[in-house]
């Protein structure tokens, strides 16, 4: 019996040895939110000497030695919360400095070291709302053009459309160098350019109307289904109304012949 545990113990040993590192999961955050860091391997109690919770490695956030309550440390005082009974972390009302790797490790009474969760957490404020601007028109009586300067703080993407009565091509896109997580998007939908600025926890975007720019440009129709309700319903009143008026007539012509 005792030696297989022991087999046992081995066996957990070398798995461990095994899978020491894990890779980390990026997590995107929006700035002020909370996040909920699992413990993705299986922390064995019995063979717990410690857990704890790093930030960048060398950071102590949280420490749990197998007699005493879990351990919070002053900088992160009031702002995690520690489940005793999964080991999940969550850290409250995030900020970018928070930005990081968390790593959950355990120490074995053996001595054995291993990492039980890893996660990359990057916090973002909500993206900023971008400029739109005309940098180009060209509009006579048989075609229009122009070209719109979509920009945030960081980037801008250029982008040329070319009108007719009701359609417009995208043409051209050009785009700057931008901080990577970031995005710009230019579209064009229901008679409007749409600059989209975006990043993993937010979007938010700008419109220019078309017709503003490109003065003989038609705004495509789309059909109401509360018009076609009330135009189909409109319909039917009308057609009940001659209907009772014809038969009130015929009835009348019956009445006068008896
Ligand atoms: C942790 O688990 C909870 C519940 O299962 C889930 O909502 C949350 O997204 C998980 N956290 C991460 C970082 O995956
Ligand atoms: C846990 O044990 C280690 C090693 O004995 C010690 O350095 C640390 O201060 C202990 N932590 C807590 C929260 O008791
Ligand atoms: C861990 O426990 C916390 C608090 O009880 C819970 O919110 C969370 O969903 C649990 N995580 C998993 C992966 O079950
Ligand atoms: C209208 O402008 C386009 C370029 O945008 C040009 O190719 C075309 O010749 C112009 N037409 C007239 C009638 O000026
Ligand atoms: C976009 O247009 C602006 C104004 O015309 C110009 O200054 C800028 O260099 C253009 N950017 C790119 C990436 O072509
Ligand atoms: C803006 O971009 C985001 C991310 O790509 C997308 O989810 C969203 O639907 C877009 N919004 C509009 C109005 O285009
Ligand atoms: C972005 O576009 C959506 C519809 O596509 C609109 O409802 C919303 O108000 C727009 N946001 C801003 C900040 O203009």
């Amino acid at each position: 019996m005792k030696l297989f545990v022991l087999l046992l113990f081995v066996v957990y040993e070398l798995y461990l040895c095994e899978s020491e590192e894990i890779s980390a999961g990026t997590v995107f955050v929006l700035k002020g939110e909370d996040v909920l860091l699992n413990v993705t391997k299986a922390v064995v109690l019995e063979d717990l000497f410690s857990f704890s919770w790093k930030y960048n490695e060398n950071k102590n956030v949280l420490q749990v030695n197998s007699s005493n309550n879990p351990h919070v440390f002053p900088d992160y005082a009031g702002r995690i919360e520690f489940s005793v009974n999964n080991f999940s972390v969550e850290l409250k009302n995030l900020q970018e400095s928070d930005s990081g790797v968390y790593t959950a490790r355990v120490i074995t009474l053996l001595g054995g070291e291993t990492e039980a969760a890893k996660y990359n957490v990057k916090v973002e404020d909500r993206a900023s709302l971008p400029l739109l601007t005309l940098s180009f028109v060209s509009d006579n009586s048989s075609s229009c053009s122009f070209t719109v300067t979509c920009s945030s703080q960081d980037s801008h993407i250029n982008s040329t459309f070319s009108c007719e009565t009701r359609t417009c091509s995208q043409e051209g896109v050009e785009r700057s160098e931008g901080i990577p997580d970031t995005f710009l998007q230019v579209h064009q939908s229901r008679g409007s350019i749409i600059c989209n600025h975006s990043n993993h926890v937010s979007w938010t975007n700008t419109t220019k109307i078309i017709k503003d720019v490109c003065h003989q440009y038609d705004v495509p129709h789309q059909l109401n289904p509360v018009h076609i309700i009330l135009g189909v319903f409109l319909t039917i009143i009308i057609l009940a109304i001659i209907g009772v008026g014809y038969f009130g007539v015929f009835e009348k012509e019956e009445q006068a012949k008896e």
